[in-house]
């Protein structure tokens, strides 16, 4: 089992698109574990794009995603962080496959609704920076053995 970070970004809360993005999580058997609502602050947002701050879309990148209430997740699930990625879809409008989150409801690099961690390591540091060890529930579905073979 793998856990990731995964949050709808502003232009998705604005949109009505959270239920959406969760529907698809658990439809797929990932489990969620973790969530909330909140309105990312300037220092939040350095901390969590802190491999982005020099780049030239920094400063609206910045601007976006502090516009705005985001919901983050922690989700759980068996090779969440790549499962994740897949199901979101690629950056790039013209790569993003029809199926895909970004595929189906995104044409834009910065309106893209979602975010999900890129690799295990950047997923515990991301769930650190959102959630406290409390936020994140620990818990069985009795569905579970339905989804995931031993
Ligand atoms: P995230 O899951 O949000 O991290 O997306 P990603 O991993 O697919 O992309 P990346 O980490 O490279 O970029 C982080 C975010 O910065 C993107 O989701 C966009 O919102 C924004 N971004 C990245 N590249 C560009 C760009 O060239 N222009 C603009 N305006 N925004 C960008
Ligand atoms: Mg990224």
């Amino acid at each position: 089992m793998e856990r990731t970070f995964v949050m709808v970004k502003p232009d998705g809360v604005q949109r009505g698109l959270i239920g959406e993005i969760i529907r698809r999580f658990e439809t797929r058997g990932l489990r969620l574990i973790g969530l909330k609502m909140l309105r990312i602050d300037e220092g939040l947002a350095r901390r969590h794009y802190r491999d982005h701050i020099e780049k030239p879309f920094f400063p609206s990148l910045l601007e976006f995603i502090t516009s705005s209430p985001v919901v983050a997740m922690v989700v759980e699930g068996k090779a969440a962080v790549q499962n994740v990625r897949t199901m979101m879809g690629a950056l790039d409008p013209t790569q993003a496959q029809p199926g895909t989150l970004r595929g189906d409801y995104t044409n834009d690099k910065q309106l893209n609704i979602i975010h999900g961690s890129d690799s295990v390591e950047n997923a515990e540091r991301e769930i650190g920076l959102f959630f406290t060890p409390e936020e994140v529930l620990d818990y069985e579905r009795t569905l579970d053995r339905w989804l995931v073979s031993p």
